[in-house]
């Protein structure tokens, strides 16, 4: 039969070289589409996709550490939304304060609940519990979190500071879950987002902070499954998965170019709220990860080993000063 179609002229006259050659065009075709693809998804979600209208969850949203850092950020761009807080944090001057500036200055209503992680959680969370009774919570930001003071091996971290880091990365955020969802299945309608950290997901170890990143793992994991479990009851759970961001916790106090404010931070994490189970919401960020993945482990730990035992060293340093 005659064809005028030349894939089909090339193949009936196809040798063993040509078979191969094809088969190499059409791999290198489909890595280019793919790359780009990948390409154009990244700009869409990053740079133009529109958040989601967050009123639409509910008109209350809880944060939990709103007193500083990225939490507070997110208790401001929420309040800027005209979203009712509940603030749920350690100290009642500084709960105080904040809701005083949120309501004067965005007319919204805010209600604070003291809670010390570290403490008596399931007492601490019942109170919670006993707020939000009757209210329309469509939002929970899962943000409180601590992290060492400074780098230390695994058998230098005392066990009251063990205690505290499983107590408020892990329990604190589960029971904050298991508190809060219950409402969200009633009314068919919620979002968690619970904030990891790159130290558990970004890179292959995170040496002298092993504990802090095992915890954040397990926020990983935890909102991965939580994802599925709940995406077809209308709850959209979600990790976001900061890298160095300048606040307290990371002792950094000017943002750059690669570590943004918390504000920046967090106007970037309200637009991906109730997209993707996993998201990186500042942009840079999603590009260090992307470099992060395309160098070799071995290079990526032995440097991370480098970086944790200067801090380790710097933070001794500091110590022993403190005690002269
Ligand atoms: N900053 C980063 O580079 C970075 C990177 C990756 C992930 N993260 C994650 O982002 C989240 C926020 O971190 P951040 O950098 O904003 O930290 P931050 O500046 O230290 O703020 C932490 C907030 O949590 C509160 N908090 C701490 N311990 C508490 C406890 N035991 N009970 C109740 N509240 C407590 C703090 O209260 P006070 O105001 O009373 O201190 C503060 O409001 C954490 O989950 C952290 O792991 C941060
Ligand atoms: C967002 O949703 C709320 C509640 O459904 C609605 O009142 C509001 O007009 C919406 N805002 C925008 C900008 O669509």
């Amino acid at each position: 039969m005659e064809t005028s179609n030349p894939l089909l002229l090339f193949l009936n006259q196809a040798g063993p070289e040509r078979m191969i050659l094809l088969f190499v065009g059409a791999l290198g075709l489909l890595t280019i589409l793919n790359t780009s693809s990948g390409l154009l998804k990244w700009i869409w979600v990053t740079f133009l996709r529109p958040g989601k209208n967050l009123s639409k969850y509910g008109s209350w949203a809880i944060v939990t550490g709103p007193t500083d850092g990225i939490g507070r950020s997110f208790a401001i761009q929420l309040a800027r939304r005209k979203i009712n807080l509940v603030l749920v944090g350690r100290s009642p001057s500084k709960l105080t304060d904040l809701a005083d500036e949120l309501q004067a200055k965005y007319k919204t209503q805010v209600k604070t609940v003291v809670v010390d992680f570290t403490g008596d959680l399931i007492e601490g969370i019942s109170r919670v519990e006993e707020t939000i009774n009757d209210l329309d919570v469509g939002i929970l930001i899962n943000n409180v979190g601590m992290s060492y003071p400074y780098a230390r091996f695994f058998h230098e971290v005392d066990s009251q500071l063990l205690k505290n880091l499983i107590a408020v990365n892990i329990e604190g955020t589960t029971r904050m879950v298991h508190t809060v969802l219950p409402g969200m299945l009633k009314r068919k309608k919620g979002a968690i987002v619970n904030i990891g950290s790159g130290a558990a997901t970004v890179i292959p170890s995170d040496p002298l902070y092993t504990v802090y990143a095992a915890t954040k793992a397990y926020v990983d994991q935890f909102s991965r499954s939580l994802y599925v479990e709940y995406k077809h009851s209308g709850v959209d759970v979600q990790c976001q998965v900061p890298l160095y961001v300048a606040t307290k916790m990371a002792s950094i106090k000017k943002a750059s170019l690669l570590v943004p404010s918390a504000d920046t931070y967090a106007r970037a994490a309200l637009r991906c709220v109730g997209y993707e189970p996993r998201c990186t919401p500042y942009w840079l960020h999603s590009i260090i990860w992307w470099l992060a993945n395309a160098l070799p482990e071995p290079f990526v730990d032995a440097y991370r080993l480098k970086f944790s035992l200067g801090i380790r060293k710097r933070g001794q340093l500091k110590d022993s000063r403190k005690k002269e």
